[in-house]
């Protein structure tokens, strides 16, 4: 299967069909799930790349599969989540396992024309190291957390060198004193576990290096359009930085998308977390990192 490469303006004349087929999406609001931006770009680079699987690792309550299975209509898929109680959109077509992704036998699947999906929040780095093993060559990072922030070891932390050194990054997450204790608790006995336990990573330059000698693309897809602030309510610089938006301003959007986008009550999400393509193994990284 080719490496996806993004063409913006194939990737701009697809957001008014994008937008007709979101109106029919199964769940309204997705919360905790990805909104618009993250929809759009998975049913892009999919639809773009034609994988004849897909493995979908996190499901929470449906609504990622369900783009899955919109820009791949013909293709297999796997959908795992240990958590299978949260599901609401369920479909008769979709194999569902509750196992980790790195513990199913892909001995009989067709990986080498497979996508895999990635919105577990598990250490990105040891879901690489996985893929590469079983084979798997191409994936999408659903969350890719900038330094500072998020509850894994995301590929962004990785480039950078930051790591990942506490449970929670973002201080907005902290949430109530008990669990701020129940952290300050576990988190010295994940450090002394080391490398057998992987939601803590301290700052390192090894694993960027390590990932490059197998790295054979890295795509950061846009956002569609983005908020005037990030998930976390700071600017979009520094380690926030993102790639330009397809759409510079909500003006510039197709009508129905724009009026949507700017009433509260048709619930368009435009959350954006640097979702990126990644693609391993096929010869050394020479190309750019969009
Ligand atoms: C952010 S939600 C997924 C949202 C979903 N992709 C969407 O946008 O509609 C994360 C999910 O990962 C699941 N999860 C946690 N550990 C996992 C693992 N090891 N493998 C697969 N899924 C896991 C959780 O149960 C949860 O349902």
């Amino acid at each position: 299967m080719k490496l996806f490469t993004l063409d913006r303006d194939r990737a701009r004349d697809s957001v008014a069909d994008f937008y007709e087929l979101y109106r029919s999406r199964p769940i309204a609001r997705n919360s905790l799930g990805m909104g618009f931006n993250h929809c759009f770009a998975t049913w892009f680079i999919l639809r773009e790349m034609q994988p004849t699987v897909v493995v979908e690792s996190g499901v929470w309550r449906g609504q990622s599969t369900w783009i899955i299975e919109q820009a791949v209509p013909a293709a297999e898929i796997i959908a795992i989540d240990p958590v299978p109680e949260a599901r609401v959109y369920v479909s008769p077509r979709v194999r569902y396992e509750t196992v980790d992704f790195s513990r199913l036998d892909w001995s009989q699947t067709d990986v080498a024309n497979a996508v895999v999906f990635f919105d577990d929040h598990q250490n990105s780095y040891e879901r690489l190291k996985e893929m590469f093993w079983l084979g798997f060559r191409h994936a999408i990072f659903e969350d890719n957390y900038p330094c500072g922030e998020g509850d894994f070891y995301s590929l962004r932390h990785l480039r950078a060198g930051c790591g990942h050194p506490h449970i929670q990054m973002s201080p907005a997450y902290a949430r109530t004193p008990r669990e701020r204790i129940k952290r300050w608790l576990v988190e010295p006995l994940l450090r002394r576990l080391g490398h057998a336990q992987k939601v803590i990573v301290p700052p390192n330059d090894t694993d960027r290096a390590n990932l490059a000698r197998n790295l054979a693309a890295y795509v950061e897809f846009p956002a569609v359009v983005m908020n005037d602030r990030n998930n976390w309510g700071s600017e979009w610089s520094g380690s926030h930085a993102s790639v330009p938006a397809i759409f510079g301003s909500r003006d510039d959007l197709p009508a129905d998308l724009c009026r949507a986008s700017t009433t509260s009550t048709a619930g368009i999400d435009l959350s954006y977390c640097h979702l990126a393509y990644v693609a391993l193994g096929m010869g050394p990284f020479s190309g750019t990192c969009e």
